[in-house]
Parts: structure tokens; C-alpha cells; sequence
């Protein structure tokens, strides 16, 4: 399920089908490739115009990757509102247009059409709600719902009072939701009475309550009706958001913020401990998160883009809400999920809503690839011009499919690499300027410039036909500024392997060609169905259950989900183990993270490889579970050699 399979090569160019309306073609994209590595400071002086500021910038780049004294600053003397940016400066030209299309979970429920002028009133409301809750200027507000047209208001609500937001994904668990909230020391929650996905209903005030229980008591908490069933209400602390948005004002004046001003914080997992708090700024993040959808998606005025990702995530911060709104799009935005109430429901929706771009993940095409292409021939995607994955690394199968039955091989696939901390697509091809190869990220975006480094020596690798760890050289608007409340984790987590450079976490090749094909993670962080999990939160959930006394958890390889889940569960003296309890360990994981973390398999271990000072070695255990333990590598350091024959032998993934 990696990406470095051999591939075809697309036989047709890009630039053959599209040069005519593409942004960017080939020679163009050279040229302007060329010029943002020579010239970083023209090249984003002339894309920062594309934001418009308060207060102009006069400085555009102060970066510094240098040991002791990272720090990353864009644009850093001007002043910008986001939600001025995504709304107001639109309504001359556009209060008419469509911003956002919202189709609910339920097919037979109608969807909406939010102008922006109505996004504006919308947004306006809501900021005046925030701050009659007592939210000023740098206060952070965690937001947590549905995906319904309230959490773009929410965010760009958050924005237009210089409020900092964190989304944490509905399908959390009440005591993740509290860790982040209790992390960035939120004012407010924002939350729905329950969050329909799939045909089923997640509780969220239900969840929000029991988190609140561990935060402190001057947390408010903002309820919006979705469903309309009962919850329970807290006088004082709970506030209904329907009613207060019946008396709010429909004007709220724009805050002035500072470019490196805090935008949003968003909670992702690492190699190690808990999440972290991923900060974006507001003008450098606006800025690339504009650019790059405009550019790789190739929007042109009038399109219908839809990401099917989730506010919850990074990708749907930047392409369901600001970079779409930034350049005045029509965004999609979908309350379900692809598989309900049939497996025709993503192109249900790209027919009814005339979907020109659309961008989702390798998860979601192989579960659909899984249920047959006449799902697909069920429904008129002539409008289709261009399709997008994102979130793990695609397999040529999948990617063909996509490319065969989908895009009716005429719509270019852009397989966009990027990250939490990148804020926006460091790695795609563009379409009308690269060939296609199925699985690979082809080439850097603007003013982006990774290098291939040797992981024992820290050495850049030059040339051609390599492989590597991935490393960006240089810094991008984008980039992520520190991690919150943690500057020296910033600086440990990703500038102090690889001296001078980011270091990503991923592998990658660069090909013959000079095209780029991620790898995977190099680290403990696994990819579940494009969902990033640390695998030391899998473990620290699982040890904290009474009878378990260790745990190492890795990934394997999955058919649908990219990478599974693998748990060595050793219990307390005199447990037995029993069909029982490995239900109760899943159930419990699922309550302690959610249903992403959820095992898939757990093996009962009666004792871990270790060597001698006490280190579990993790490269044993991820071999056993890839189930490729002929080719185990050096095992003399081992303390007991005798437990890896144990693990091989009572191993769970024998297929
Ligand atoms: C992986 C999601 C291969 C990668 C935007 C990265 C990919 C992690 C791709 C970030 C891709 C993302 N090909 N791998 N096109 N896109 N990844 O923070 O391992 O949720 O480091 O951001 O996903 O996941 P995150």
C-alpha cells in the first residue's frame, strides 16, 4: 500500500487536455517555480496582494530554520482581517453568488444555498454572540460540530473578532474534547445538541458535558439545534445559539489583526505524547491557503468545488472554508459520509450539485472501488473537470479506478501531499503543467523546496533515482509558527533531527524523472484511513485501563483504510485472556480517543521484545504484524529472543 509500486505513466500530458484553460502550464510552471527559489521575496510580495490588508506589508519574509533560533514570520508589518477577506470584500461583486452549498446527512432533507451575503449576516451574528459571551481578541474558542453551515460561521466568526478557534473533530471522545480545551484554555465551547452522520446521531452536548465536567466552570458553552432532541442545559453556563441569533446584530466591524497573529490552533498527532496544538497564523496561512487552491484545484470563477474532508481537519480549514472563500468560491460542504444510504452518495451529490472539482481521500475510493463501478454509472458526472486525493499515500489501483470510472479518464488527478503543519499543498502536480503518474506527488509547489536526506547522516542525497526522508529546505507562508503553548517542542519535533531543515516525518523517492513519491510515515505516527494517529496515544489509552500492564501498538497494512491498527496487549499478573475483555479493550479505546483509534487487531502478549536496557523494539513488532517476519533484521540485542517466537507464532494478521 505504499506508493513506490512501479506506475504508468498517463500517456497523455496535462497540458495537452487543458493548456488552453489551465492557470498554470508547463513552461509557466518552470518559470514560476525558478523564480519563488530565487526570489522568495518578490515572488510572495506579488501573491500577497492577493489577500487585501488594512494595513499593508512592507516586510514579506523573516525566517530563520537555524538551530536554536527558529522562528517564522510573513508579512510580518501588515494587518488583515480573514473574515473581511473571505466575506466583505466579496459582497460588491458577489453578495448573490453562492458561498457555501450545505447537503445534509440525510438525502431527503433539503440542502442550502448560503450567499454571501447571508454568510455575512450569518457570520456577523455569531460574532456578536462570541463576544457577548465575553470573547475578546486572542481568546480561543473550541468548536465542536457537525458539519453544518454553523461551524464555517463559527470559525470565520472566531476570525472576524480576532478570537483564535480549535476544531476538534466530532467523532472525539468527551475526554479528548476536554484535553483540548483545557490545552488552549478555551472561553467557549461551541457545540450541537447531536451531529447526524451515516444515518446515525453522535451526542455531542451529551459529550460536551461529560468533558466540561474536567475543565474549568467559567467554560461557556454555545448549543446550536441540529436535530432538535432533547439535551440537558446547565443554567449559566449553557446558551442557546438559535435563540440569541434571532435578537443578534447583523453587523460586526472586522478586528485589525497583525499577519503573525494566531488564526486557529489545531490539535494533531506526533510520534510522541499527547497532541499537539498546531498554530497558523492569519496572513501568511491566508495567503498560501488561497494560492494553493486557486492554483492546484486550477478554479476558475464560477466552478463548484467540493472537499468531502471534515472542518475537523486541516484540509477542511483550508479548502472547505478559507481558501475557497478567500477567492470567492462556491464550497461544498457535506454533513455524511460516502456510504449512506448507498455507496452512490458521493456522486449523487457531485450531480446535483454540479460538482466541478472534487477532493477526497484514498480511504474513500478504495471502500468505494470495493462496492463496484455501478454506483458511479448511476449518475451524470459530466460536470466533473478535476479530481483530488489527499491525506495518505494512493495505490495505483485505486488511483485508476478513480482516474477510469470517476474522472471517465478526461479530469486530471492531483495526489496533493501535504500536512497539518504545512497549512496548505507542499507537493502535487499541477494540472495542464505535469504528466500523471499514479501514487506520486510529482512535484513542489511554489516556493517550496524539499530535499531527500540520507536518515544516518542527515546528508542531502542529490540527484536522481533516490530515497530518503523527506525535508523542506526553506520556509512558505503556510508554514505552521510554533506549536501552542510549546515553543522548544516545536523546535524538537521538527527542527532538531535534521539540522536547517523541516523535517516532515515522511519518506519519500524522487524518481528518474525528479518526480517525488511519498513513502509513508517515518515515525511512530500511523495513517488510519487518512486520519493521523500517534501511536503512543493508542498505547497510553490502552494502559491506563485497569488490567493492562503494557502495550505497543503499529500499523499494518489495510486493505480499506491504508493502515490498520495492531495492539501487543500484555495484561497484569492473573488476568486471563478472554473474548470478553478484548471487546471491553476496543470498547475502551473508542471511549478514551473515539471511534478513529478504535484497535483492529489486539494480540494478547505475554511479554514484549525488549533489548537489555528495557527499549520495546517497535521494528519487530511492526514486521510480525505487516506479517513479514522472515526478514525480522538483527535481533541480538534482544533481552529474551524466546517472545518474538511467542508473537510470530500466536500472530493475528495471518493473511
Ligand atoms: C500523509 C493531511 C502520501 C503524510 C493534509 C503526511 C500523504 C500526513 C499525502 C499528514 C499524499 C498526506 N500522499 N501521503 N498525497 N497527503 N499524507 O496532518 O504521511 O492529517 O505526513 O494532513 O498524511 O496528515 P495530516
Amino acid at each position: 500500500m505504499t506508493a513506490g509500486n512501479p506506475a504508468r505513466t498517463i500517456e497523455k500530458s496535462l497540458s495537452e487536455t487543458f493548456g488552453e484553460t489551465a492557470h498554470v502550464d508547463a513552461a509557466r510552471y518552470d518559470a514560476m517555480y525558478a523564480a519563488s527559489l530565487a526570489d522568495p521575496e518578490a515572488f510572495w510580495r506579488d501573491q500577497g496582494q492577493r489577500v487585501e490588508w488594512i494595513k499593508p506589508f512592507t516586510k514579506v519574509k523573516n525566517t530563520s530554520f537555524a538551530p536554536g533560533a527558529i522562528d517564522v514570520k510573513w508579512y510580518e508589518d501588515g494587518t488583515l482581517n480573514v473574515a473581511a477577506n473571505c466575506i466583505d470584500r466579496h459582497l460588491a461583486t458577489r453578495a448573490d453568488q453562492t458561498a457555501i452549498i450545505w447537503e445534509p446527512d440525510d438525502p431527503e432533507e433539503a440542502a442550502q444555498h448560503i450567499t454571501y451575503a447571508e454568510l455575512h449576516r450569518r457570520t456577523c451574528r455569531m460574532a456578536n454572540i462570541l463576544e457577548d459571551l465575553g470573547v475578546r481578541k486572542g481568546d480561543r474558542v473550541v468548536i465542536y460540530l457537525p458539519m453544518i453551515p454553523e461551524a464555517a460561521y463559527a470559525m470565520l466568526a472566531c476570525a472576524r473578532i480576532g478570537a483564535i478557534h480549535s476544531i476538534v473533530f466530532a467523532g472525539f471522545s468527551p475526554d479528548a474534547l476536554s484535553a483540548r480545551i483545557n490545552g488552549c484554555d478555551a472561553k467557549v465551547i461551541i457545540t450541537a445538541d447531536h451531529a447526524p452522520r451515516g444515518g446515525r446521531k453522535t451526542p455531542l452536548k451529551a459529550n460536551a458535558d461529560a468533558a466540561l465536567l474536567h475543565c474549568k466552570d467559567s467554560v461557556k458553552c454555545l448549543v446550536v439545534k441540529r436535530t432538535g432532541d432533547q439535551t440537558s442545559w446547565v443554567d449559566g453556563r449553557d446558551f442557546d445559539y438559535n435563540e440569541m441569533a434571532l435578537e443578534a446584530d447583523d453587523y460586526s466591524k472586522p478586528a485589525e489583526m497583525d499577519a503573525e497573529d494566531p488564526l486557529f490552533i489545531l490539535y494533531t498527532s506526533g510520534s510522541t505524547g499527547q497532541p499537539k496544538g498546531v498554530v497558523h497564523s492569519t496572513g501568511g496561512y491566508l495567503v498560501y491557503a488561497a494560492l494553493t487552491h486557486e492554483v492546484t484545484f486550477d478554479y476558475h470563477d464560477g466552478d463548484i468545488f467540493w472537499c468531502t474532508a471534515d472542518v475537523g481537519w486541516v484540509t477542511g480549514h483550508s479548502y472547505i472554508v478559507y481558501g475557497p472563500l478567500a477567492n470567492g468560491a462556491t464550497t461544498v460542504m457535506f454533513e455524511g459520509v460516502p456510504t449512506w444510504p448507498d455507496a452512490g452518495r458521493f456522486w449523487a451529490v457531485c450531480e446535483k450539485h454540479k460538482v466541478n472539482q472534487f477532493y477526497t481521500a484514498p480511504t474513500a475510493i478504495r471502500a468505494l472501488m470495493g462496492q463496484g463501478e455501478e454506483w458511479v454509472n448511476r449518475y451524470d458526472l459530466s460536470d466533473l473537470k478535476l479530481l483530488g486525493t489527499v491525506g495518505e499515500p494512493i495505490n495505483p489501483e485505486a488511483w485508476n479506478w478513480y482516474n477510469d470510472h470517476v474522472g471517465k479518464g478526461r479530469c486530471p488527478i492531483v495526489d496533493t501531499w501535504w500536512q497539518t503543519e504545512t497549512g496548505g499543498h507542499m507537493m502535487t502536480p499541477l494540472p495542464g503543467a505535469h504528466d500523471l503518474k499514479p501514487g506520486s506527488a510529482m512535484k513542489p509547489f511554489f516556493g517550496v523546496k524539499p530535499v531527500v536526506l540520507d536518515p544516518h547522516t542527515g546528508q542531502e542525497i542529490d540527484g536522481n533515482g533516490v530515497e530518503g526522508v523527506l525535508c523542506i529546505a526553506d520556509s512558505w507562508p503556510g508554514q505552521m509558527r510554533t506549536i501552542w503553548g510549546d515553543h522548544d517542542r516545536f523546535e524538537k519535533t521538527y527542527f532538531a533531527d535534521y539540522k536547517g531543515y523541516y523535517f516532515a516525518g515522511d519518506g519519500c523517492r524522487r524518481d528518474a524523472d525528479g518526480d517525488y513519491w511519498i513513502t509513508g510515515r517515518v515515525d511512530d505516527v500511523i495513517n488510519v484511513s487518512g486520519h493521523r494517529m500517534g501511536t503512543a496515544e493508542v498505547e497510553s489509552a490502552l494502559v491506563a485501563h485497569p488490567q493492562v500492564a503494557e502495550a505497543a501498538v503499529v500499523g499494518y497494512p489495510h486493505d480499506i483504510k491504508g493502515q490498520g491498527i495492531y495492539c501487543y496487549v500484555t495484561l497484569m499478573n492473573g488476568v486471563e485472556p478472554t473474548e470478553a475483555l478484548y471487546k471491553e479493550l476496543r470498547a475502551w479505546v473508542r471511549t478514551e480517543i473515539g471511534p478513529i483509534a478504535s484497535p483492529d487487531l489486539i494480540q494478547w502478549a505475554p511479554g514484549l521484545p525488549k533489548t537489555r536496557s528495557g527499549k520495546i523494539m517497535r521494528r519487530i513488532l511492526r514486521k510480525i504484524a505487516e506479517n513479514d517476519y522472515g526478514s525480522l533484521g538483527d535481533t541480538s540485542t534482544l533481552a529474551d529472543p524466546s517472545v518474538v517466537e511467542d508473537l510470530i507464532e500466536n500472530r493475528m494478521n495471518k493473511g
